[in-house]
Order: C-alpha cells, then sequence, then structure tokens
C-alpha cells in the first residue's frame, strides 16, 4: 500500500483522509520523522529553568531531551551519551555539570565533554572538542519548547500574531497550577480532528453547548495553528445559576482555542489558561496531558472551591470527549469504512489539520 494518500485542499470537494493513517503504524513513524521532529514541542516550563543549572528533561518521539539554564542561555541537548548512549541527565534538578549514569563521563552545561574517566591510550580522542548534541529551544510566555530541526523556522514566525492576539489575556504572568494525564485509546490524529471544531459541541457536550454562542463559533485557520472563536453565549432569559461563567462579567468575553501543529492546545480565559498537548505513544494509543495555569493559583486546587467546579466540568468534557474518541478509532479499523466528508461550514479546522499532514507526510 502506498504512504502517499489523496488531499483536496477545496473542502467542499475534498474527502477526508484514508483510514490506514490511523491504523497502520507505518504512518506513526513516518510522522514522529516527518512531523515531530521537525516542528516545535511543548517540553516544559520557564520558572523550572529559572537559575544557573535547572535543568529538565523530555522526550520527542524517539528522542531523549535534557533542557538547561546556563546562565542567562536555555540549551537544550539530546540527553544521549557520546559513549555508548547513557542518559546525562533523569528526571530534573539542579546541576553544575551532568554526568552520565553509565560510566561516569561528565559534561560542562554548554554541553562539551569535560571529564572522561580512564580513556587514556585512546587515538584521535580529544574530549574537549566532543558535544552533546544540541536543539533548538525558544520560549512563549511561560513555555518552553524545543525543535529538532536544526533548519526550522523559529518560534515566533510560526506563532505570527498569537501572541499579540493573547496578550489581552496576561499568559505570561500566570503561573502553573497542576497536570493532569489520560491515557487514551485511540491515534493523536483522531484527538487532534476532535479538538479542531465545534461541530460536535451539540451533540457530544450538552454542558458546554449551554454556554457556547454556537452560531458564531469559528474556526480561523492560519499557516501552522488555527485558532477558534468560541463565543459564550448572552444571559438573556434562562437560569442564570445554572451557568458557569458570566460574560458581563469579563472585559474580554471569550474563551480562545489556540492549536499550533501538529499536538499542542491553548485554552485561554480571562485569569486561567491550560495547555493540552497530545502524545503518541503508539499508533493506537495516545497520552493527553493538561497542564493549568492561573493569574491567581489557588493553595490547593484539590480543595479550592472554584477549582473543584472547573476541574469537573473540564473532566466531564474530556470523558465525553475520551469516549467518542476511542469509539472512531475502533471504527475507523471497520472494513466498510475508509474515507468520509467534511461539513465546510464546520471543519475547516479539521480540513487545515490534514492539509499540513499532506504537505509533511508526502
Ligand atoms: S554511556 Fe555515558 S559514560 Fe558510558
Ligand atoms: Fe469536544
Amino acid at each position: 500500500m502506498p504512504l502517499a494518500f489523496p488531499f483536496d485542499p477545496n473542502i467542499e470537494r475534498a474527502a477526508t483522509v484514508p483510514a490506514r493513517l490511523y491504523n497502520d503504524p507505518v504512518y506513526l513513524e513516518l510522522e514522529r520523522e516527518r512531523i515531530f521532529a521537525r516542528t516545535w514541542q511543548l517540553v516544559g516550563r520557564v520558572e523550572q529553568l529559572s537559575t544557573h543549572g535547572d535543568f529538565i528533561t523530555a522526550q520527542i518521539g524517539n528522542d531523549a531531551l535534557v533542557i538547561l539554564r546556563d546562565t542567562e542561555h536555555l540549551r537544550g541537548f539530546y540527553n544521549v551519551c557520546l559513549h555508548r548512549a547513557g542518559p546525562v541527565a533523569s528526571g530534573c534538578g539542579r546541576r553544575k555539570t551532568l554526568q552520565c549514569r553509565y560510566h561516569g563521563w561528565t559534561y560542562g552545561l554548554d554541553g562539551t565533554l569535560l571529564h572522561a574517566p580512564e580513556m587514556e591510550g585512546v587515538q584521535n580522542f580529544n574530549p574537549a572538542e566532543m558535544h552533546l548534541v544540541p536543539i533548538q529551544i525558544a520560549t512563549w510566555g511561560p513555555l518552553v519548547f524545543a525543535n529538532l530541526d536544526g533548519k526550522a523556522p523559529p518560534l515566533l514566525d510560526v506563532l505570527e500574531d498569537i501572541p499579540t492576539r493573547v496578550a489581552p489575556f496576561h499568559c505570561e504572568s500566570m503561573r502553573y497550577v497542576m497536570r493532569k494525564e489520560w491515557d487514551v485509546a485511540c491515534n493523536w490524529k483522531i484527538y487532534v480532528d476532535n479538538y479542531l471544531e465545534g461541530y460536535h459541541v451539540p451533540v457530544i457536550h450538552p454542558g458546554l453547548h449551554k454556554e457556547l454562542d454556537y452560531d458564531n463559533y469559528e474556526v480561523e485557520p492560519h499557516r501552522y495553528f488555527s485558532i477558534q472563536h468560541a463565543p459564550l453565549r448572552a444571559m438573556h432569559g434562562g437560569n442564570a445559576a445554572e451557568r458557569r461563567y458570566d460574560p458581563a462579567k469579563t472585559d474580554v468575553p471569550e474563551a480562545l482555542y489556540v492549536w499550533l501543529f501538529p499536538n499542542m492546545m491553548l485554552n485561554i480565559y480571562m485569569g486561567q489558561m491550560q495547555t493540552n498537548i497530545v502524545i503518541p505513544t503508539s499508533h493506537d494509543r495516545c497520552k493527553v496531558v493538561f497542564e493549568w495555569y492561573s493569574a491567581n493559583p489557588p493553595a490547593d486546587p484539590s480543595t479550592d472551591a472554584q477549582w473543584t467546579k472547573l476541574l469537573a466540568f473540564s473532566d466531564e468534557i474530556q470523558d465525553e470527549d475520551v469516549e467518542i474518541c476511542e469509539i472512531v478509532q475502533r471504527n475507523l479499523r471497520s472494513r466498510i469504512y475508509d474515507r468520509g466528508r467534511y461539513s465546510a461550514l464546520r471543519e475547516n479546522g479539521v480540513h487545515h489539520f490534514h492539509s499540513l499532514l499532506h504537505e509533511f507526510l508526502t
């Protein structure tokens, strides 16, 4: 079966991408090489790297990474020792040097090999010329990103005007609150497809549907990201006590949903934001990681009344999404299904994602 697949840039004519993209492990390998190793990936938070020597470890596809602060610079390296591929860092912490856990080769925070014990007599071996392999690191607001492709465009170019658009929400001054993970039995792209349309909201999310002005829900595709505008429903009539958000109370009466190709979402509300990362763990499973940030972090979100409510609502929506995504994964294996059609009115975000898949994979 060919790896290439058909794609029509005109949504009115287009059929969705073939089911094999969600079922065949060969595409995961291709995606790791051509998508995940070439795009900016969220790997941590700036506050974890505030002091000289602070480091975190991360993983992009098959590649283990270490990201650290060396005086004013944030640096990133493959977490792979030049000797016999041991790890030069584990977990997170603060160090003056990085020492491999296998045979103790020691590297400076700039990646230079400082010390390799008992290597006397080895020819053409000069530690001063040996370096951990570097990767590109960039930050935006409280977030740290890495890119394995040395030739990738800078993060800020990829983000275009997102920073300006998001500025009224003051994300840069929000602080980390908590993290939650889900193991979902679907290909990572099913979860992303689902995120990229509001078409399913009336049917799958009755609770959320009450809050949103569905008629004015819009997806705005850009080169490498899309923005979903999900205005809150006006408070006329109805029982205001049943509503979770009061649109009259905010100066920017909108939630903003940003998706960054391929696997990151940023859900922004007044005073609060959430990052979602979708990490493929196999061709038919993914890990979804939510991290919450707040302008006024609670002392303990598990006992704070407002946060308990917010997290319960988030869980309700997430459970609804996970359930449908897992069923879709099972059905994409059906002998009778291969490709469907898009709603030109409601699924332009999904079509845009698929156009990027087509661009990167073929
Ligand atoms: S693998 Fe790192 S010192 Fe041997
Ligand atoms: Fe949903």
